[in-house]
Formats: C-alpha cells, sequence, structure tokens
C-alpha cells in the first residue's frame, strides 16, 4: 500500500515547509515539491498541517488504582487517543511487590496484546528491588524496557524508601536507561492527610489542600539529588507547581541531567474547580493536584525556556458515578486521576499555538519529538523523515470544537465526564495515519487494532 499525502504544510520540531509526502508500507519513503509518484490513495493535505503523531509518554489505561481500575482499557484509550491525534502512548506495567518486573511485564503485555490501535511502549513501575533482583532491570531493556517509574507518593501502595530509590537510580544509569519520578514527599502527605480526616475534611478539595505545594518540591529537589549521586538522567513526572519547576532550574543550573514533563491539567485547569458544588471537585482530584492559577503561566514560562521539556496527559480516567464515588465520604477514598488522552494536542494548540505562547515548530516538539527523543523512539517516532515510521496527523488548524461528553468529536473515552467541559478549541486532528495505515480519516475511525508494542532504544540522554 502507497499514500501520497498532497500539498499539506509540513512542520515537524525544526521544520516548516509546504511539500508532498510518499509512504510504502509503514514508512515514509519521500518528501518533496511535487512529487511525481503512482500511488494506491492520494490525501489533499492543502490548508492543512501535516505533523508527526503524538506521543504520549504517560497513560494508565486498565490500571488497578484506589480499588478501582482506570476506565479507558488498551482499545478504548488508544482510539481515543488516536481521534486526538496521538499515534503512540507509553504505559506504565506495574511490578507486584515481591514478585518480578518481568512477571509484571507479561500482565501488561497481555493487556495490550491485540487490543491496540496505535503502537504502545511501556515504563515498569517498581515496586521494591532487593539487590538480587538487580539484574533483572538489565533483563527488561533487552524488552525494551528502557525507563522506569518509581514514586515518592502513596505510602503502602507504590511508594519506596530512599534506599530503593538510589539502589534503582544506580542500575538504571549503568543500563543507559532513564528514570521517571513521582516527585512528592508521600510520607508528610500521609501525616497531613491524617490531621485533617480527624477534623472532619473529607470533602474533595482536601485532597488538593493536604498536598501542598512545597512537598511536590521537596520530592523533586530529593529525586535530583539522588540522581545526581548515583549518575542517572532524570525525568520528572507530572511536574504541577512553581515550587517544583524552581528546583528542576536549580538542578539543571547545576549540571544535573533532569528533565520535566507537565500536563494540560496544569496548564488549563487550577484549585477553583475543587471549589464546586457538592461532590464534583472529585472529577479532578488527581495527584499531584490542580493548583492555584498563578502557576500556570510559570509553567508556560518553563515550556518556552526548555526546563518543561514534554506534554503528556497522566490519563487515568474513572467514572463520576461508581468509581469516583467511592470518595463521597473521604476524599482519601477517591481514585487519583482524570481522562484527557483524547484532548491533549488541540488544548495545546489551542493554549501555545493560538494563544501566543510557544511557536508551532515548539508545540510538535512538546507533543511529540521531545518524548520520542527522552524515551529511545527517536527518530522511528517523533518527526517527518525519510525512513521515519508514517505515524502522521494531518490538522486543521482553523477548526474549532467545543470539548464535552456530549461532543461525539471530542469525547471517545470510556468516562462519564469530560475533564475540559465547555473548553473552546481551535485546532483539531482530521485524519490520523499508524505506519502507514489510514485509522483516522476526516474524524471517522477507518480500523481498529493493529497497534503494535514498541521496544525502546537505551539512550543516555536528551541532553546529549
Ligand atoms: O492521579 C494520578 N496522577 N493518577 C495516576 C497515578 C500517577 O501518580 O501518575
Ligand atoms: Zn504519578
Ligand atoms: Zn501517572
Ligand atoms: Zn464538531
Amino acid at each position: 500500500m502507497s499514500i501520497l499525502i498532497k500539498n499539506g504544510r509540513i512542520v515537524t520540531a525544526v521544520d516548516d515547509y509546504v511539500a508532498d509526502v510518499f509512504i510504502e508500507g509503514e514508512k515514509i519513503t519521500l518528501i518533496g515539491k511535487d512529487l511525481k509518484v503512482q500511488a494506491d490513495k492520494v490525501i489533499d493535505a492543502s490548508n492543512r498541517l501535516v505533523l508527526p503523531g503524538g506521543i504520549d509518554p504517560h497513560t494508565h489505561f486498565d490500571m488497578p488504582f484506589g480499588g478501582t481500575t482506570s476506565a479507558d482499557d488498551f482499545a478504548s484509550g488508544t482510539k481515543a487517543a488516536a481521534f486526538g491525534g496521538t499515534t503512540t502512548i507509553i504505559d506504565f506495567a506495574i511490578q507486584t511487590k515481591g514478585e518480578s518486573t518481568l512477571k509484571g511485564l507479561d500482565a501488561w503485555h497481555d493487556k495490550a496484546s491485540g487490543k491496540a490501535t496505535i503502537d504502545y511502549g511501556f515504563h515498569m513501575i517498581i515496586t521494591d528491588m532487593p539487590d538480587e533482583r538487580l539484574p533483572e532491570m538489565r533483563r527488561l531493556v533487552d524488552e525494551g524496557i528502557t525507563s522506569y517509574k518509581l514514586f515518592m507518593a502513596y505510602p503502602g501502595v507504590l511508594y519506596v524508601d530512599d534506599g530503593t530509590l538510589y539502589r534503582t537510580f544506580r542500575q538504571a544509569g549503568e543500563n543507559g536507561t532513564r528514570i521517571c519520578m513521582h516527585a512528592e514527599n508521600g510520607i508528610v502527605i500521609d501525616e497531613i492527610i491524617k490531621g485533617a480526616v480527624k477534623d472532619g475534611k473529607t470533602s474533595p478539595k482536601w485532597h488538593a489542600l493536604t498536598r501542598p505545594t512545597r512537598m511536590e518540591a521537596e520530592g523533586v529537589h530529593r529525586a535530583i539529588a539522588i540522581a545526581e549521586v548515583a549518575k542517572v538522567p532524570l525525568y520528572i513526572v507530572h511536574l504541577s507547581s512553581s515550587d517544583a519547576l524552581e528546583q528542576v532550574k536549580i538542578g539543571r543550573a547545576r549540571g544535573v541531567d533532569v528533565v520535566a514533563e507537565t500536563c494540560p491539567q496544569y496548564l488549563f485547569l487550577d484549585h477553583s474547580y475543587y471549589e464546586r458544588e457538592g461532590f464534583e471537585g472529585a472529577k479532578w482530584v488527581m495527584t499531584p493536584a490542580l493548583r492555584e492559577k498563578w502557576n500556570q503561566d510559570v509553567l508556560w514560562q518553563g515550556l518556552k525556556f526548555r526546563d518543561l521539556e514534554t506534554i503528556a496527559t497522566d490519563h487515568c480516567p474513572f467514572c463520576f458515578k461508581d468509581q469516583k464515588e467511592l470518595g463521597k465520604d473521604s476524599f482519601t477514598k477517591i481514585p487519583n486521576g482524570a481522562p484527557g488522552v483524547e484532548n491533549r494536542m488541540s488544548l495545546v494548540y489551542n493554549g501555545g499555538v493560538v494563544g501566543g505562547r510557544i511557536s508551532l515548530n515548539r508545540f510538535v516538539e512538546l507533543t511529540s519529538t521531545a518524548a520520542a527523543k527522552a524515551f529511545g523512539l527517536f527518530p522511528k517516532k517523533g518527526t517527518i523523515a525519510v525512513g521515519s515510521d508514517a505515524d502522521i496527523v494531518i490538522f486543521d488548524p482553523d477548526r474549532k470544537e467545543t470539548i464535552s461528553v456530549n461532543n461525539p468529536h471530542t469525547h471517545h473515552m470510556k468516562v462519564d465526564y469530560s475533564a475540559y467541559e465547555g473548553f473552546q478549541v481551535q485546532g483539531f486532528t482530521e485524519t490520523v495515519l499508524s505506519r502507514g495505515r489510514v485509522i483516522i480519516e476526516k474524524n471517522e475511525l477507518k480500523t481498529e487494532g493493529g497497534g503494535q508494542y514498541i521496544k525502546r532504544a537505551t539512550h543516555g540522554s536528551l541532553l546529549r
């Protein structure tokens, strides 16, 4: 099968020009002006942007968490991602305490295999790592797992102590892999929560009020210090506050190899959502929590000046009915997380490019290229170039949509609310190719399944 995409404005992290893209099989094989080639299918991309498919390096599909399981599985989640212009996700496989990470990986392969419509990789969540099991981490590299997530938060669930952090960081560094860090001092936060609950403060807003930004900043500081000594490249996930960003800047100024990710929820939503009537604030109970609005400008500055390198969603949806409601009597029982995998590209294009905060090239870098580079997918993914996978989004920069659970164009996620209900966006995904297959054409799903597990390369560092 060959496809010719004609007359589109091709935008990568560094390029911006009008040309044709020729695809044979899964790969881009030719790019040029007015290509004279025979193609099985021709797509006219006049007045459209032709972008590298989005890469969302932080999703939780089919994840057991908070006494329930996230509402999107790999079938619904990857379809929703595709509608929104994302062609690769990196999800989190979880190791059960006391058991092999390889067993955890098998379990996540079973969840995803044969279900995904777009390509996917896994980070490995490590919940313990005694010395005798350290060699597993090398075997994970052979399986294409070249990054790990560890948690300073959620004591008793995913939390690991500083000794485990150091041990794992050192091994990861030796293996040429990267550490992803959920940086928040969960031990102190748990004490604050205990005090709040004792005082009867149990409504959703107390989830946020018991997680001060200083405790996020402390986690970032500690993670950077440990990574510096252990010599491993670090990636701070879902950074949410000015206080935390300040610590990233200090670490980088010292020469530590640390990059950070933020998410649309921290750029577009704020603490006031918890003040909504009744239990509605539970929709935005996520960790880290939504912050005071002024933090948003600081995060946008971080994106502009490159202290923040990627925008991922941390898509972790729980239905308001039945799932979020588990915490009706206490915020401590509300499953943490919110949906967003489908809305990322439009939100960031609208808020970033239309809003004049970042360039079009930077938009591509933040939503695709930087994640590909940080996580061993580049240049197979993350750019439009001869030899790269034909993961391509044809994007209408003028089209306006209102994000809503009731808008069939903006909501294919299997969750009963939108975190961005009523948001008006300009810039919308129209047609999507995944490794040369047209999976969405003019906003209609053309084929399901066909997504592949992608083994990721070791890297060293995005900064090198
Ligand atoms: O609230 C969130 N973020 N849930 C997903 C788990 C995590 O910490 O990323
Ligand atoms: Zn996390
Ligand atoms: Zn997460
Ligand atoms: Zn519409």
